[in-house]
């Protein structure tokens, strides 16, 4: 399995169960295992009944396991500050307001969450060493990135050719520079040290090297439960990661039905037949109409999935651990 683990899927379906029993089954083996949150709302801090934030923490009462959780509302604050920050340090003051409010407007976009996660997940990529300095053995991410996201690796092609550009024109022009260099008031400084243009060939590298982590050295994994919506929500996760040659390890499907005894004959055993009968012809679907193996059938619990039931349900992932050899 490569080091970097992504579980995606629809709202709701099982996705921060399944890391965190994934995780769990890591560690339980001996890797040094960081399971990554995203949702602010049910997430692993319910999942290990403790507290989890910003930077990476044991969990308790397990070895080798560690949480962080991550707020996209936070990220997105932390983004645009920064971004201010760059900003008001290269232009006047008199237009300082204005840039901050479109700043501000480009952050409240739908995409701006997942931006702002996403280059959170860089740093975890990059960083991707315990509180105590040691490397993490895997990573494990309870979300996986999507069509908004995606498209920020075509960046560095983009970007590229706009730096390359900029840089040309500075050549031939002292002129061209300075409508370039938004706002440097040096007409002498050179544009490769413009801090504007530094940034952006920041940003260049930063993707490249997200785009070259997932390519080599993630796995991505869908989760689904047997239902209409999450199999099409999943079909369109895999059209989505393949334009970016991002290929699907396997799906698991979570939240099956059980079967009643065959001697009960009331309305709910009534109703639970059908649903599995339903739920049965799904499944065989699933199998059938994708390339992608399924590599669990998780059956639904009575309680949400924690304590000894993720040990349970982490047995039930017939997903490697252990660590793909390096190329
Ligand atoms: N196999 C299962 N049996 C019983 N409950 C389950 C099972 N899998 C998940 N759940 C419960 O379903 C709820 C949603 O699961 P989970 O939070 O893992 O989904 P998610 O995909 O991460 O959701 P979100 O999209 O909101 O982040 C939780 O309360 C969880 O405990
Ligand atoms: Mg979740």
């Amino acid at each position: 399995m490569n080091r970097f683990v992504f579980f995606g899927g629809k709202g709701g379906v099982g996705k921060t169960t399944v890391s965190c029993a994934y995780a769990l089954k890591c560690a339980r083996d001996g890797l040094k295992t960081l399971v990554v949150s995203t949702d602010p709302a049910h997430s692993t801090s319910d999942v290990f009944d403790q507290q989890f934030g910003d930077d990476p923490q044991a969990v308790a009462g397990y070895e080798n396991l560690y949480a962080m959780e991550l707020d996209p509302d936070e990220e997105v604050e932390r983004h645009m500050m920064d971004i201010k920050r760059t900003m008001s340090d290269q232009v006047s003051p008199a237009i300082v307001n204005e840039i901050d409010r479109q700043i501000e407007l480009a952050h409240r976009t739908p995409g701006a969450h997942e931006a702002a996660l996403f280059d959170r997940f860089i740093d975890v990529m990059r960083e991707a060493s315990t509180p105590d300095g040691d490397d993490y053995d895997r990573v494990v991410f309870d979300t996986s990135p999507t069509g908004g996201t995606l498209r920020l690796l075509a960046l560095p092609e983009f970007l590229g050719d706009w730096i390359d550009r900029l840089l040309e024109k500075r050549e031939h022009s002292v002129d061209l520079h300075e409508k370039a260099a938004i706002g440097n008031r040096d007409p002498v400084a050179r544009l490769d040290e413009d801090p504007i243009i530094g940034r952006l060939v920041e940003r260049k590298e930063l993707f490249e090297f997200a785009g070259e982590t997932l390519r080599n050295d993630a796995s991505f994994f869908l989760v689904l439960n047997p239902d209409e919506l999450s199999i099409r929500e999943t079909e369109r996760a895999i059209a989505e990661l393949a334009e970016y040659d991002l290929g699907v390890a396997g799906l698991v499907v979570n939240k099956i039905a059980p079967d009643p005894d065959e001697s009960e004959t009331g309305t709910a055993a009534t109703y639970l037949r059908q649903r599995r009968d339903t739920e049965r012809e799904r499944i065989r679907r699933i199998d059938a109409e994708f390339d992608e193996p399924v590599v669990a059938r998780i059956r639904q619990r009575v309680e949400e999935v924690k304590g000894d039931l993720l040990d349970e349900v982490a047995e039930e992932l017939d997903v490697a651990v252990a660590p793909t050899a390096d190329p």
